[in-house]
């Protein structure tokens, strides 16, 4: 006698999606943005609960050692991956490469790309040979010479791999060499990795959104981060302190001011900067913008925070008439067409 299927309780396109994640913890803290790019419980349950608008079973999954076991009895449709993974410049991509092991489809962009993105000096090289325009730098570490740059000064230091502004302070800009040495000793004793010394571009500073792949791309109108005040004498910096204080120093404004040809080059360097990578499904993009109107590269995020309250993806989107539940909505529904995930058993990761 055939058994019946007695499987699937789920209603018609409603999946088993895993929400895979690292928490902030507040333990073991080295730095005060140690946990930076780490996510809150609160912004977990958000996407939980939007994802839960459109009926879908959401499991919660917390990237730590028992994340193997635990994908392999939770029989997912989907991951939902925000994993900041541990330890090194590779760490984003961790997770989407135990994804791709196991055979689960998953949102957002896949290890290499990760991997790339995370590494800011290495994004700016690729990015340079395809002529995209991207300020001066050099990437130093304990033992490099300081007197050979050709760097003009006053010039950024940033960790060379962190994100959500994490080892970049409101005294990240130098001077002169003498500066440059003393911040980099400093910040080589907190952060134990390579720096990024960058030509620092005064100008106004633009955020730009992306969500979908090949045809079904969108780029939203850009944002800008317009300041109220200086954050370090006459210098802008969207610094971790900014961001952890924004009401008090910065004003959004979506879309930002700019001319038709200027918002025009800006969404088409999103555009190519986005395939350049092989990003999918979402990304946000850095620029700063230099008196003379030339557009610069700072860096991509194609694991943008998604913080419902003050993220810069999110807060753009919803700029752009797209509100928080339909924004994971969507990011979802670009990687269940990418992935064939949409039909069970067809899958492209
Ligand atoms: N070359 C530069 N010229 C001027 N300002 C810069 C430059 N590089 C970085 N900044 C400032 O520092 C901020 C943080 O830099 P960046 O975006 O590279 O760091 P991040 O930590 O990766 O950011 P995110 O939080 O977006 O991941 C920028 O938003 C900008 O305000
Ligand atoms: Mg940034």
């Amino acid at each position: 006698m055939e058994k019946l299927d007695l499987e699937d309780p789920l209603p018609d396109g409603a999946k088993t999606i895993g929400i895979i994640y690292n928490l902030k913890k507040g333990e073991g803290v080295n730095t005060y943005d140690d946990e930076a790019e780490y996510d809150s419980i609160d912004t977990i349950n958000a996407i939980k609960a939007a994802l839960e608008t459109r009926k879908h079973n959401v499991i919660l999954l917390e990237a730590d050692k028992a994340l193997p076991e635990k994908l392999k009895n939770a029989h997912l449709d989907l991951a939902f991956n925000i994993a900041e993974g541990f330890g090194g410049r590779s760490r984003e991509a961790q997770i989407p490469a135990m994804l791709n092991f196991f055979g689960i489809p998953y949102t957002g962009s896949d290890a290499t790309t990760l991997c790339i993105a995370l590494d800011k000096a290495l994004t700016k090289r690729l990015l340079a040979s395809y002529r995209i325009l991207t300020p001066g730098y050099a990437l130093l570490s304990y033992d490099s010479p300081i007197k050979a740059l050709r760097l003009k000064y006053p010039v950024i230091v940033k960790p060379n791999a962190e994100g959500s502004s994490k080892g970049i302070t409101d005294a990240s800009i130098v001077r002169s060499d003498t500066e440059l040495i003393n911040l980099l000793n400093r910040n080589f004793d907190l952060y134990h990795e390579p720096m990024l010394a960058e030509e620092y571009i005064e100008g106004r500073e633009f955020t730009v959104g992306i969500i979908g792949n090949g045809a079904g791309m969108k780029v939203f109108r850009p944002m800008e981060i317009i300041y109220k005040k200086h954050t370090q004498e006459d210098f802008d910096v969207y610094s971790y302190n900014v961001k952890q204080n924004y009401k008090e120093y910065i004003n959004y404004r979506c879309p930002a001011r700019l001319t038709a040809k200027q918002e025009s080059e800006m969404v088409k360097m999103s555009e190519k900067i986005y395939n350049i990578l092989g990003c999918r499904d979402f990304s946000r993009i850095d620029f700063r913008m230099s008196s003379d109107g030339n557009i610069y590269f700072i860096e991509i995020n194609p694991l943008p925070g998604l913080a419902p309250d003050y993220s810069d993806y999110p807060m753009l989107a919803g700029f752009n008439g797209v509100s928080y539940n339909d924004l994971i909505n969507d990011i979802l529904e670009a990687a269940l067409i990418r992935t064939g995930a949409g039909n069970r058993g067809v899958f492209a990761i």
